[in-house]
């Protein structure tokens, strides 16, 4: 029998991996898209024969409800949010009724169709609810989240534990680390980069500006872990896994590396707001430092332990921070040629 999964947020990153994934493992797809968002879907292009898109914003439960009451779907992805954790500080309460609120809704959708025993649900969590706890971060790792947006997760997080304990719910939390991609939104640090290498490279751009240098993540590639995502749902028993590579790199770093693609070294010279990365054979200013990019509070190091998701899922990271590195750029440079 075919299933059906709905993914909410499929015009994001994540939503076109796990949607490839899905039409290639068989299953019918169905998206929800923002009611005025509908040239993202461009973004699907190669998929969206195959894809059935639903109008439906996660701030409007009566429609998510009448949704689910048509698509009786077998799977949840519930991967919609404002997910930029910089811009959840300037629209908080906006980013609370989304992340928080419309999971809820969701749930509550579920619970008002009768369709606990019938579905699965996967809420996309985050590594941001560990906030400055250090490194590495697992499932029993103390949550301390240090933005709005990681706060409203944490809500939706403990919302999800709430019904598949209080209802029995198959529900799972895939508390992911960064995953990057050449999908990945443009106003993400990698993206960021990328693409202002590829500009630089182009002749169109001279310099990057950044905000925090220091700050380390855990960078895997998307395609890995929209399989986590998938596995967490085929187990027996509903629970919440770490995904994340077990290896962080600082933004300076992400830089040197994303350089390199283009013949640039890197050298560094000041420090904080004056500091600036300059290549090495020419002397030029490739990146500096603008304070507009740093956030009220910051996470600093994010670096998770996926032990877990290894032995119970098999899951496991393919893809190497250098060859996503290198995809990124590549892509980049190929969209500006
Ligand atoms: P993304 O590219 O920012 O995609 C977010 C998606 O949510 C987009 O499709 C967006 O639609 C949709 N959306 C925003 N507001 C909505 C609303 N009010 N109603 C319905 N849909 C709405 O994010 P991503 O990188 O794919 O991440 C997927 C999920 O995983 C997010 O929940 C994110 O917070 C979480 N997460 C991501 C990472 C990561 O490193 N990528 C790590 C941990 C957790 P538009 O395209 O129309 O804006
Ligand atoms: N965006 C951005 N822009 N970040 C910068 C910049 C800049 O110009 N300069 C330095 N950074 C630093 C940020 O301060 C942060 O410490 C780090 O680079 C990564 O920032 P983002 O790429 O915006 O990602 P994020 O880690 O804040 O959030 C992403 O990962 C989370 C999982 O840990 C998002 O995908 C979240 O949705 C996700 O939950």
């Amino acid at each position: 029998m075919t299933k059906t999964a709905l993914i909410t947020g499929i015009t994001g990153q994540d939503g076109y991996y796990l949607s490839a994934f899905l039409l290639e493992k068989g299953y019918r797809v169905v998206g929800l898209v923002q009611p005025l968002a509908h040239d993202d879907t461009q973004f699907l292009a190669p998929l969206t024969d195959q894809l059935d898109l639903r109008v439906c914003d996660l701030c409007d439960g009566g429609t998510l409800t009448r949704v689910l009451a048509d698509v009786r779907p077998d799977e949840i992805y519930n991967l919609g949010a404002q997910s930029h954790v910089g811009h959840s500080f300037d629209v908080p309460e906006m980013t609370m009724n989304v992340n928080a609120l419309g999971t809820l809704r969701l749930l509550e959708a579920i619970r008002a169709l009768k369709m606990i025993e019938h579905v699965r649900f996967y809420q996309a969590s985050t590594s941001e609810i560990f906030g400055d706890t250090l490194p590495p971060q697992s499932e029993t790792s103390h949550f301390n989240p240090r933005s709005p947006y990681a706060i409203a997760k944490l809500s939706a997080h403990f919302m999800v534990k709430n019904y598949r304990k209080a209802y029995g719910l198959h529900a799972s939390n895939g508390i992911l680390f960064n995953h990057e991609s050449p999908k990945r939104g443009e106003g993400f640090v990698t993206q960021k980069v990328a693409r202002g290498v590829a500009a630089i490279d182009a002749g169109q751009q001279s310099i990057i500006s950044l905000g925090n240098l220091n700050a380390e993540r855990d960078w895997g590639h998307a395609r890995d872990y929209v399989e986590g995502m998938w596995a967490m749902l085929q187990q027996d028993k509903a629970d919440d896994y770490v995904l994340a590579t077990g290896q962080s790199q600082s933004v300076r770093r992400l830089c040197e590396e994303m350089f390199k693609y283009i013949g640039v070294s890197l050298v560094w010279q000041g420090q904080g707001e004056n500091e600036r990365g300059i290549d090495a054979n020419t002397g030029e200013v490739r990146i500096d430092v603008d304070p507009q990019f740093f956030r009220p509070l910051e996470v600093e190091n994010l670096l998770g332990d996926a032990r877990k998701a290894r032995d119970v899922l098999g899951w496991h990271p393919k893809i190497s921070f250098e060859d996503m590195v290198c995809e990124m750029v590549e892509e980049a440079k190929s969209c500006i040629a």
